[in-house]
Parts: structure tokens; sequence; C-alpha cells
């Protein structure tokens, strides 16, 4: 089965899938079917991390699959601990084994933990990957426009996504325009928010205009602001009803009343917080 999904282009010309799905908080032990399964609907783009441990797994399901590598968008991310130049090649290399792949199509740094102040450093070594060819494309995760920032400073490349949390009431504006003044594409994390925005009845009622659910409904206002999604969902038939996006369009009013729904609601950390360094 094919999806009509459209492909945004990077700033170096590598085409992404606007869609995928997404890994976060996908046990290992259900990892393996559940991307077997979105692979099977037609997704072609899968975004997981050293960080969420189910690397092997999305590696194993996309195996399965017997699709080609070439036929699938694949990221991942260098988890926090490993921001140090040596440290983010040898991450890097263990990604791929546990992928069982030879490159990624993006690699990010997961998050900036400015109180450590050596993601410049990591972003060096990301660049080498890079021109190495394992990573088709390189770029950042939670980053502020101050770390954006710091990078333009330090390093050579502009990264080529930023994926960071939005949702309908976390809009975060400042970080989205940043990204977009720059040529940044944004990858929208939790696009719904870890579910807290299904229940709104703004989005219910916008969504029964258009005879699709408040997911539908929201994933849309993502697309159509030019971000790349990745809902995650154990439920196969989720999975097929969050790809089932590409047939309907909201109004200027309506994106316009999703985006007013905002409240400032963060559901992960702020970036300039975030100090964990599990390995
Ligand atoms: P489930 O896995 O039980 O389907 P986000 O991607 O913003 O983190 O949101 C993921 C959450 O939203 C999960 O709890 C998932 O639950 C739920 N979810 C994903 N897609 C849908 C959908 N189409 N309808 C209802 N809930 C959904």
């Amino acid at each position: 089965m094919s999806l009509k999904v459209p492909q945004i282009p990077l700033n170096n010309g590598v085409e992404i899938p606007q869609l995928g799905l997404g890994t976060y908080k996908v046990e290992a032990a259900q990892g393996r079917a559940l991307v077997r399964q979105a692979l099977e609907l037609g997704y072609r783009h899968i975004d997981t991390a050293a960080m969420y441990r189910n690397e092997r797994e999305v590696g194993q399901g996309i195996s399965d699959s017997g699709l080609s590598r070439e036929e699938i968008f694949l990221t991942t991310k260098l988890n926090n601990a490993y921001h140090r130049h040596d440290d983010a090649l040898a991450a890097f290399e263990r990604s791929l084994q546990e992928l069982g792949t030879d490159y990624v199509d993006l690699y990010l740094i997961h998050w900036p933990l400015p109180m450590y102040g050596l993601y410049s450093e990591a972003w060096g070594a990301l660049e080498e990957i890079y021109a190495s060819g394992r990573a088709r494309a390189i770029g950042v995760s939670n980053f502020q426009p101050a770390h954006l920032e710091t990078l333009a400073e330090t390093g050579t490349i502009t990264p080529a996504v930023n994926q960071v949390e939005v949702n309908p009431y976390f809009v975060n504006a400042e970080v989205t325009a940043y990204n977009q003044a720059r040529g940044i594409v944004t990858e929208a994390w939790s696009p719904l928010g870890r579910a807290a925005v299904l229940g709104d009845p703004r989005l219910a009622a916008i969504a029964a205009t258009h005879g699709k659910s408040p997911a539908q409904v929201a994933l849309r206002w993502h697309l159509q602001q030019g971000f790349v999604v990745f809902p995650k969902s154990s439920h196969p038939e989720r999975l097929a009803q969050n790809a089932d996006v590409f047939d309907f369009e909201l109004t200027p009013q309506e994106m316009g009343q999703i985006t007013a729904l905002d409240r400032d609601q963060r559901s992960g950390t702020h970036p300039d917080l975030e100090d964990r360094l599990d390995r």
C-alpha cells in the first residue's frame, strides 16, 4: 500500500516525508511489530533515538517489512551523555549497529544541555559524520534560538531540522519562526501533545465540520504550517487514521482558531533545563 505523503526539501536538497511514525515511549517488545505494521500501511519515515532504547527493534521491523533500506527515511539521535567529539562518533556507530544499517537519513543532537556547554563539540562530530556520507542530513532537537545562534558561530553547516515540541496547546511560535527564517525545517515532536489536545471541544467542532477526528485536524494544522510530524500510536487503526490527512484542508480561519488554543503548556522539559545524562 502506498500513502500520498508529501516530501519536503531540506536545506541540502534531501527530501523528507512530511509524516512518519514516532517511536518515543514505544516499548522495545512492541516496537518491532509496530514498525512493520506502519510500513505495511505505507509509512516510509521512522523517527527513533538512542534514548528511546528501541533502535534494535526499529531496525528489525524495517528488516521484517521486506522493503529496501532506500525506501525508508530513518532518523535517530545522539544521546545526551555523548556530546564529546569521540563519544559522539562512537555513539553514532552503536546506533548504526543497533539499527542494522550502514547509514541514517537524519542524525540529530537530541538535547542541547547548555549547562554542559558541549553541543558545539557534538555538532562538529555530526558535521564529520555528514561528510562521511553515513548521515544524509544532520540536525538538532530541542534547540532554542540561542543554541542555534551559537552553532551558527561555531559550526560550518546549518542544521537541516530542529525537532521541537509543538502542538495546539504549545504553539512554540518563537522557535518555529526562528527555524523558518533560517531555512531550518521544524519537526514537531508529540504533535498531539501526548493526546492532551484530543479532547478539546474546539478541535472536535472543526473535526466534525470536515468529517475527520480531532487527531487528524491537529495533524493537518501542523502540516499546513510546513512542519514534519510523527504521531505515535500503538493501535494499527490509529496509525492508518493519522496518515489519512491529505484529502482535506483547514481554512485560514480554522488554522487561526487552532493556533489560538495555545496555553504555553509544555508536556516535556524546557530545553534549557533538561540535564539527563542517561547512558
Ligand atoms: P495510543 O498509542 O494508545 O494510540 P503524541 O504523538 O503527541 O505523543 O501522541 C501520542 C498519544 O496520542 C498516544 O497516547 C496515542 O495513544 C494517542 N493517539 C495517537 N493517535 C491517536 C488517534 N488518532 N486518536 C486517538 N489517540 C491517538
